[in-house]
């Protein structure tokens, strides 16, 4: 039988075990209790709270202004609901860079105030020391590569990643410098699928691709776009498994046209 279909809690070693065996790694974001909690339940392996909730939960246009606080509102919000999956939150931007002391510090409130499995920090060698400090408390961690939306106003765009050849060899060597220092896991996000599947080949971490191809160890995408709650993002690599922004337009629509007419309640909705 398959690892994923044994396990009655997901682990950083269960991941890995899965990577060994070539079983796919499959994650989403989650940002609060009630979808946390449907996602559990359907299988899902990994329920990242990502720092996506700034855009999605708070409707700001980039994921900067999300707050320490504001995140393990939400990643709490996430484990109240946990049986199976494991809970990644991102550490926000502002906490972890250039200050590895300030870095511990708030992977530490996260660990401690929500419950979560590990923290997820974007770069590379830049934040090399940050990452080495959270990982000797016992933290684990994941690293993000390629596309990074915390580094939005460095880049000025949201365009496909390490397409040169140089970006791709730091990318590479990134990758490796994560896997060396012990990250348990890498996300790739909107880069050549052909560089994601050298990186996936070379290092023994799962690697977790966003717009990277399918040669990956798994793949993870926003909840809300996928099920098509969120209508004005539709980058190649999205599949929308779902409109539920319409759905829940007509179903509201119904409602309010019940209420207007009188006929919510009727005679059996009521004392
Ligand atoms: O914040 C987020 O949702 C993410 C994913 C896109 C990987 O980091």
């Amino acid at each position: 039988m398959s690892v994923h279909e044994t396990v009655k809690k997901v682990t950083t070693h269960v991941l890995f075990e899965m990577k060994v065996r070539g079983e796919k790694i499959a994650m989403l974001t989650a940002y609060d209790y009630s979808m946390a909690k449907i996602l559990d339940r359907a299988g899902i392996d990994i329920l990242l709270v990502g720092d996506s909730a700034s855009n999605v939960m708070a409707g700001h246009h980039t994921t900067l202004p999300i707050t320490l606080n504001e995140m393990i509102w939400h990643a709490s919000s996430v484990v109240r609901a946990m049986q199976r999956a494991l809970v990644v939150v991102d550490l926000p931007f502002g906490t972890y860079q250039g200050n590895s002391i300030e870095a511990l510090s708030s992977a530490i409130r996260i660990m401690k105030e929500t419950g979560a499995g590990a923290v997820k920090l974007e770069g590379g060698a830049e934040i090399r020391e940050s990452v080495e400090r959270i990982l000797s408390a016992g933290i684990p961690v994941m690293g993000h590569l390629g596309l990074t939306p915390q580094s939005i106003n460095k880049f000025g765009t949201y365009v496909v990643r390490a397409t040169e050849e140089s970006e791709a060899n730091k990318l590479m060597e990134d990758a490796r410098l994560l896997e060396k220092i012990g990250c348990f896991s890498i996300v790739l996000e909107k880069i050549p699928a052909s560089l994601a599947k050298k990186v996936s080949a070379e290092v023994h971490i799962p690697i977790i691709g966003i717009g990277a191809g399918p040669h990956v160890d798994g793949q993870v995408l926003v909840t809300h776009d996928m099920l098509g709650i969120t209508q004005d993002f539709s980058p190649r690599f999205l599949r929308r498994y779902h409109n539920l922004y319409d759905e829940i337009s007509t179903a509201v629509k119904s409602y309010i046209s019940d209420v207007r007419r009188l006929d919510f309640p009727n005679e059996k909705e009521q004392y």
